[in-house]
Formats: C-alpha cells, structure tokens, sequence
C-alpha cells in the first residue's frame, strides 16, 4: 500500500507539539511528511521544513502559499495537521476543508461555538475528514474502556469523575513569564483559561468513554493568583444526555500533581479507573468483586484496544504513540474504513459550547445551563 502524504501547519521548532504529531504521523508508515508551514517566520519554517526532509518547494513561508501550491499539485497532500496557536486554528481549518483536503486541528478546534458550527458544515459539504486532537481518548486503554462500557460490562454508568489538574503554573513568582501569561490573557487565550485548556480534554475523555454527550452543567471557576484575569481552577458539574452524573475539576496550580489525568466510571455493575500517568493499566472493579489490573498488550483486550498496541506486555508505549493512534484512525478513515472512535468536528463544537457554556455558568454563581452547541439541541 503507499503511503499517504501529510503535511503540517504550525509545530515549528522548539514548539510543544510538534514533535509528537511528526512522531505520530511517521510511527506506523502510513504517512510520509511531504509539505509543511511550519512557523510563524516564513524563513525560519521553510529553513527548518528542509533540516525535517521536506523538499524546498514543499517547505512553504506560510499558509497560505501551502494551500494554494498544494492545491495546485498532482501529488497534494492527503491530509493537513493544524498544530499553530488556537486563534487561527478556524480560518485554516476552514480554507483546507473548503478546497477538498482532509485536516486533523488541534484542540481547541476553535475559540467561538458559531465557528465550530460552521466548521461542522463546511466539513458536511466538502465530504471530507475533519478529525480533532482528543489524543488521550486514543490510548489503547481508553479505548478498552469505552469497549466495556459498550459491552454493558459496567451496567448502567451512573458516574463520572474526572480530573485534569497539574501545578505547573502553581508559582505565583513566575506568572509574568510570557509563555505562562498568554493562558490567562483573554486577548490571547479566549474566554478561559485553564478549562479550555486542559479541562475540555477531560470532558471529551468522559463523552467518549460513557459514549454519550454532555447536556447541561454549572461550573465555579476561580483566579488563585490575583493577577490572572482567566481561571487557573474549576470545578464543573455536568449531567450528561443518558441521566450520567458528571464532576470534572482542572487546576493548573495542584502544585505536586504532575500531568493530572484521570478519569473514574462507576455503573451499576462495576467501576474503572484510568490515569494517563499509568496508561497502561484499566482498573477494573466488578460489583462485590476483587478489584482486577487490566493490562495493555494482555490477551482477550477488545479489537480496538488490541489493534493500537503495538509493542509487547508491560512495555510503555506513551503519548506519542497515543498521538499515532489518532494518525492510524485517520489513515484507515482516508483509505476509506470507518473509525468511529476518530474524535471528529462535532466533538470540537461540543467542547466550544462547553467552554462557553462554563464560562455564563461561573459568572452567574454556578447557574445550570444548557451546554450543547444549538445544532445539536
Ligand atoms: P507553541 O507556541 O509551542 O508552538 C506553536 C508553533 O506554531 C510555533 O512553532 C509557531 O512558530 C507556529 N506558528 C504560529 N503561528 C503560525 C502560523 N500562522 N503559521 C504557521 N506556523 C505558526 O504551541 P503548542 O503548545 O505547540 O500549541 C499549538 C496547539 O496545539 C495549540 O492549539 C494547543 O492548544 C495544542 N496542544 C494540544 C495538545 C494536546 O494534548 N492535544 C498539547 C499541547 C498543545
């Protein structure tokens, strides 16, 4: 089979992402890294495109002058990768939709819900993938779990409970360093910090593993260093459309928590816990049983946990190769099967409306409200 040509915005060197999408991309041979705009210095992206191996005539200044001499080629790419700052994510996004290539965008897919709509519709027309980096939710793991919430293993999922809190901007002498500011500047970050940040990843993680959607939630959000204009904590309560009971807290100063990523469904039948800092390992409790490790890379794993482990029991496979997941889905939805668990343009325009959502909630004292986009009420 050959390969596929990928091409990347954003993710120029020295960029925190970066490097796992080009680790992703490449790790299961089903891409080859052909185009990319990769800064936002025309010199510095083409200069750094050629150290990467893209020719010269590939290795393009900006966007713009990638779409359209992609566009132009017999050989364009097959899929594009959006891995610059969240506010262009929308206009690029958009432009390679409109003229018929397949994308992965970063999270958050947008800053607006009306975008993320028109997102959802401009994707629709086109007919072409639009996929959105909730890369957690490509863990073998996680995929095992929403496996057997599917297969009824847990019962009725009464409760979800999930955490995305780390303490890494926790030192209140180091929140003018302009990489930390940004987060907390709505002139730079959007209407949320910390929530749309991180917190949005866990509220795909819960979507995706209870396999239903948020429908209405009430958030406290707070500043815990002054200075902060955006919320540094939340805590956000959520129903989801199935009756399931929601409770998600992020935090970016939990000073002693590293990554912070976990997430528990309890059923009527039997409870499981997962951690991104062990993504090995599903805890697995049936009801008035012992409580069971379920290993990645074990036998009797559900097909989808099996097919995106690659290396043997015990070894540690990690966040790249979670990122590489997404990139195998893409690759087989490209090609032309269906991978449901591709987390897609709808899965963004939820999270925007969460976030949005979360933000009317806060400022009216934790009010209850409806957190759905209005094309998906
Ligand atoms: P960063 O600031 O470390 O790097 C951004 C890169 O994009 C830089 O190389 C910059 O030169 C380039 N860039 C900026 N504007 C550009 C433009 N107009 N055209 C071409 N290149 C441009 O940012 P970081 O942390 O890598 O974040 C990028 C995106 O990835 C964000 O949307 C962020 O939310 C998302 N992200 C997602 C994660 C996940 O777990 N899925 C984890 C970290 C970031």
């Amino acid at each position: 089979m050959s390969k596929l040509k990928w091409g990347m915005i954003g993710g120029g060197e020295g960029s925190q992402i970066g490097p796992a999408h080009r680790l992703g991309a490449l790790a299961d041979g089903h891409f080859a890294f052909a185009a990319g705009a990769l800064d936002h210095r025309p010199d510095v992206g083409r200069e750094y495109g050629q150290r990467l191996g893209l020719d010269a005539d590939r290795s393009y200044g900006d966007w713009t002058e990638m779409l359209s001499g992609e566009k132009a080629r017999e050989d364009r790419i097959d899929l594009v990768t959006v891995a610059t700052p969240n506010a262009t994510h929308f206009e690029i996004t958009k432009a390679f939709l409109e003229a018929g290539f397949n994308v992965l965008c970063e999270k958050p897919m947008t800053m607006t819900v009306e975008e993320g709509e028109e997102i959802v519709k401009v994707a629709e027309k086109s007919g072409k993938i639009c996929a959105v980096n909730y890369c957690y939710s490509a863990y073998p793991m996680v995929r095992q779990a929403r496996a057997m919430v599917r297969n009824g293993e847990l019962g009725k999922v009464r409760l979800v409970v999930t955490n995305f809190s780390h303490g890494h901007h926790g030192d209140a002498t180091d929140a003018d360093n302009p990489r930390v500011r940004w987060r907390y500047d709505p002139a730079m970050a959007g209407v949320s910090g910390q929530f749309a940040d991180c917190g949005i990843h866990a509220l795909h993680m819960a979507s995706f593993i209870c396999d239903d959607e948020v429908k209405t939630l009430s958030a406290d959000f707070a500043s815990t260093i002054p200075s902060r204009e955006l919320e540094d904590d939340a805590m956000v309560n959520f129903r989801m459309e199935g009756g399931t009971v929601g409770r998600l807290w992020t935090s970016s100063v939990a000073i002693g928590r590293q990554h912070g990523f976990d997430i528990q469904v309890f059923g009527e039948t039997g409870g499981l816990r997962w951690a991104s800092e062990q993504p090995n390992q599903l805890i697995y409790t049936p009801v008035g049983g012992r409580t069971q490790v379920i290993e990645k890379g074990e036998g009797g794993l559900y097909e989808d946990a099996q097919r995106l482990s690659r290396v043997a029991i015990a070894h540690p496979e990690g966040f790249p190769l979670a990122v590489a997941n997404i990139y195998c889905d893409l690759a087989d939805a490209i090609r032309g099967e269906n991978r449901d668990g591709l987390p897609n343009a709808a899965a963004g325009v939820r999270s925007m409306a969460a976030v949005h959502t979360a933000v009317e909630s806060a400022k009216d004292g934790g009010a209850w409200l409806d957190a759905r986009p209005s094309i998906f009420r």
